[in-house]
Order: C-alpha cells, then structure tokens, then sequence
C-alpha cells in the first residue's frame, strides 16, 4: 500500500483497500459477537502504557489501524457481546454501525437548518416517531442529546424556564428564593449534576423514599411538597423514572402525574431506558401515564441497540423548548421560515453531530415490529431468569423484576449488611474472573445487590444458562472458601474495615486468600 501519510488526502485505491479492511474487522467482529469474551482473563488484563510520544510524521496507514484494532479486539472490553449481563449498554445494530460510518464521511452539522436542510429533516422525523409511540394528542417536540445526562440537564433547564420565566436572563437569584424539585432515592444521579450546573445547587434536589416495589412514594412526595412550601422554598419539578438504573422500577407515573398537576409542577419523566418499552404493544401498559409529562428523556443507546451517543429529549411544550435554548445569532445564515427550528435553538449543543440516522436507518431497514420482538423476548429471558432464582438454594431476587434488570442476594441470613456486600463483590469478582461474561453490583435503596440484566439482541436462553451455572459456582466457592477461613463471624464490620475488603479483594485472583467477611457456620453450605 502506497505510503502517502502527510497528505489526507488519500488516493481512491488506499481508500478502498483500508476501507474494505474496517468491513472485514467488523464483520468478523459481529460473527463472534454470540460467544465473544467481554474481556480478557484476570490474569491477562494488563495493558501497554500508551507513552508514545506524539508522531511527527505518520506511518502505513494499514499497518496503524491493523495494529490498533488487534489491540482493541484482544484487550478491549467488549460491550457488543452476548456474554454482557451487567449494565444497560448495547450491541449495536450493523446498520447503526453502517450509518455512523456514513455519518462520519458526510459529516453534516445539524447546527442550523439552513445548512443541513436533508439531515434535519431525517432527524427530525426521527424525533417525531418516538414523539408518536409516546401518544401526545397535541403537537410536540424534541431533539437528539449525547444521552440521559444531557436530556436530563435540558429538560430540568426548561422546566425552571417555564416556572421561573425571569431565570433565562436574568438567573436563578431573580427567583428571590429557593428552587427545589423532586425524585425518588433510585432516581439518576445525572439529576443531582444537574442542579449542580444549573446553579439551583444540588441540596435542591429532594430525593424521597420508594415502596417495595422501589417506587416514589407519592404520599411522601406531597408531604415533602408541602413541607417545602410552607417553608417559603419554590417546588418547580417532580422526576418520575420509567425504569430506574439499578432496578428497573417505574415510578407510578399517573398519581405523579396527578400530583404535579394540583401543585402546578413540571412533570420530567427519566425514561431514559425503560421508554422503549413504548415500542411493543404487549408491554406498553407498563409506562402507561407517560404521556401525561411535561418532558421526557429517553436514549436509543440504551434498549433500543444504538451505539454511542443517541440520546432523546422530547415536549409537547414547543414554545417552553424554543425559550429556553435559543439565543440570537447574527452570524448564522437563517434558513426561510417553515416548519423545522434551527437545531442550535431547541438543544443545548451548538455544532451538532447527526445522532439520528442510526436510528433513523435502523428503523426503516427492521421496522418498529423489530424492536417489538427484541424487547418481548427479552422480558421473557428475564421472567425465565427470575424463575430460576426463584428455585435457586443460594439466591432471592432482592427487587422485583420489572424490566430485564435481575437484581439477585445472596442468600446468608445472619450476615450483616456490610458482610453482604463484600460478599457480592467476591461472587461478581469470581464470576467475571475468567472474561467469559460479565455482570455487575450495585446499591439499590441502600441494599448491595448483584445486578444482572438482558440488553444484548443476542442473548439467549444459553447465555442465561451460563450465567446461572457461574453464579452457581461462585457462591460454592466463596462459601467454601469462608469454611476454610473458619474464623467467627464478624455480624457488623466497621466501614473503613469494609473499604478495605473491598479493596483487598479486587487486588488480585483468589476471592478467598485473605478474606475476612465470615458467616456463621450455619448459614455456610
Ligand atoms: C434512568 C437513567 N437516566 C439517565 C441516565 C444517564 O444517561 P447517559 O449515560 O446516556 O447520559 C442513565 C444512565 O444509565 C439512566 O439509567
């Protein structure tokens, strides 16, 4: 291959030939994507520094990227691969993988309508697909986002906007006391940044206690309501999560709904992952109320199969949108007055890359039916999954299952909450040691839970059959390894001993050298 590396400009043949070279890495990469590690073995993760210094002339461009992607494929993390039980992040559809190639190349800035006339009009059919599936009777709007983070950011923005219509000029101090908004102790933490960079402060953010099910309670949302207002303090927006992070609970989204609307309070849904569910029929039900928000978020790079970063934020507050973002700008050429704004004026990015056409080309080449399908066979899997934890002798499910979020405990009755976790962090550790698969923890209303979901459209039941033969396994060996320990059991750890468990015990293979969170003899099997 020739060797033309100060020049970008690279001949038609070089073109071809690396091009033809990413197809083929892709495509190899997609046909192991059902039995793919997620990553290497523990005793294999160990990476090259990357110190180079910064090259002053370039090398074979063929030679580079075959290098690079050798390296991302033997010591990557692999998102895409069926094994990926733990987080909500997706294969990616090939077309998806098509478009953001295309994307790439044609590089369209949807900044400003005038200079994107064909690329605006694809995303913004987009936007209004979703917007339909939502089931807003009157007229809305919305644009693409990097994801939730942003979206949530954007619609709590507008809410303020709309309350406090002084605040886009002249700040939050013009409120002349304090703002305060509302979501459940599962909600995003993406809100509590939020508050932050709004300049509202991050104490402005109530968080109030879930049922069982880890629901908002709204008895104690109003009470907190109310509290606040008799204490001069200005309630502008209550969060309801369709499908939370650690559990997949939806919040009930008409009491919330009914509540915002006597107190005169903006209604953000966060449905950030668990809005896909608008796509089938059978299981739409579950966010029924949705339509009743002021602003929703909702990203396709989590359940719908969509790479990095596509995410939504959608209204059927137009002018509230238009008010909040647009600012005037002389320098841009206006595009002549019709249906479609500017982008730059309803988002909170200037340049703007086409976060879309993924979507927009995945859709037209699968369908909505697609997604209909993927979603119902994945509640299947997780209502599967449940029932095998259900029958398990070493697990309870430690929240309801929802959505395809497993949220499983250790059953060790007689151990302390700290025991627990450290417990679960050597069950994860032990089954994510060997790279196969990979799932992950977290805490969930206070609780360490080991947290298990389906997001990969190439799970299967196998995998899922893998997977519980791992958890299997690790529990015998972690209870083994407490028996050999035979040392009393520690009811209560103190939380900087715990630290250090934790640490101790992601420092190297061999969950059981060292550890000492003990059960009592009987709980040990
Ligand atoms: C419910 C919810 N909201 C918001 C976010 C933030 O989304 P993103 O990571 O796309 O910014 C997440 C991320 O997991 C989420 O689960």
């Amino acid at each position: 291959m020739e060797n033309n590396t100060m020049n970008f400009d690279l001949d038609s043949q070089t073109r071809r030939k690396l091009g033809h070279r990413l197809v083929d890495v892709v495509d190899s990469f997609f046909a192991s994507l059902p039995d793919r590690p997620v990553q290497p073995a523990a005793e294999d993760r160990y990476y090259p520094a990357h110190q180079d210094a910064l090259p002053e002339t370039g090398e074979d461009p063929a030679r580079v990227f075959d290098e690079v992607c050798r390296e991302l494929m033997e010591k990557g993390f692999h998102i895409p691969s069926a094994n990926y039980l733990g987080m909500m992040n997706p294969t990616p559809t090939y077309m998806a993988f098509l478009a953001e190639s295309l994307v790439a190349a044609l590089n369209p800035q949807l900044a400003t309508l005038a200079r994107s006339q064909m690329a605006s009009r694809i995303e913004a059919e987009t936007v209004r697909w979703i917007g339909q599936l939502v089931g807003w009777r009157t007229p809305f709007s919305g644009t693409f986002t990097t994801g939730g983070n942003e979206a949530n950011l954007s619609a709590l923005a507008m809410a303020l906007a709309a309350k406090f219509p002084g605040v886009i000029e002249d700040g939050v101090c013009s409120i002349g006391a304090q703002p305060v908004f509302y979501t459940s102790v599962e909600g995003h933490h993406s809100l509590d940044k939020s508050a932050g960079l709004l300049g509202l402060g991050r104490n402005s953010l109530r968080r109030i206690g879930v049922n069982e099910r880890l629901e908002l309670q709204t008895p104690q949302l109003e009470a907190a309501i109310q509290q606040d207002l008799l204490a001069g303090r200005k309630p502008f927006c209550v969060v309801a999560t369709a499908g939370t992070t650690g559990s997949g609970a939806i919040d009930d989204l008409p009491a919330i709904s009914d509540l915002c609307r006597r107190y005169r309070l903006w209604l953000h849904v966060d449905g950030a992952y668990g809005a896909a569910v608008l796509f089938s029929r059978r299981h739409r039900s579950l966010v029924r109320g949705i339509e009743e928000a002021d602003s929703l978020s909702f990203d396709p790079h989590k359940w719908l199969a969509m790479p990095f970063s596509a995410g939504l934020i959608l209204t059927p507050h137009i002018e509230a949108l238009e008010r909040t973002f647009s600012v005037p700008c002389p320098y841009l050429q206006k595009a002549p007055p019709g249906p479609l704004p500017d982008n730059l004026s309803i988002g909170a990015q200037w340049s703007r890359r086409m976060n879309s056409l993924k979507l927009w080309l995945t859709l037209r080449a699968h369908g909505r039916r697609a997604y209909e399908e993927l979603i119902d066979r994945q509640m299947t899997l997780a209502r599967m999954f449940a029932d095998w934890v259900a029958r398990s002798d070493d697990f309870e499910l430690a929240a309801p299952q929802v959505l395809p979020i497993l949220n499983l405990r250790l059953k060790a009755g007689g151990s302390s909450r700290l025991d627990l976790q450290a417990l679960h962090a050597a069950i994860i550790e032990e089954v994510n040691r060997d790279g196969r698969q990979w799932i992950s923890g977290a805490m969930v209303n206070g609780q360490s839970v080991i947290r298990t979901m389906v997001i990969s459209y190439l799970t299967e039941d196998r995998h899922l059959r893998d997977l519980q033969a791992a958890l299997d396994a690790s529990s015998r060996a972690v209870r083994t390894s407490l028996r050999q320990e035979n040392r009393p059991c520690i009811e209560t750890a103190p939380p900087q001993q715990c630290g250090e468990i934790s640490s101790s015990m992601s420092g190297g293979p061999g969950f059981g050298r060292g550890f000492p969170v003990l059960l009592q003899a009987n709980n040990a099997k």
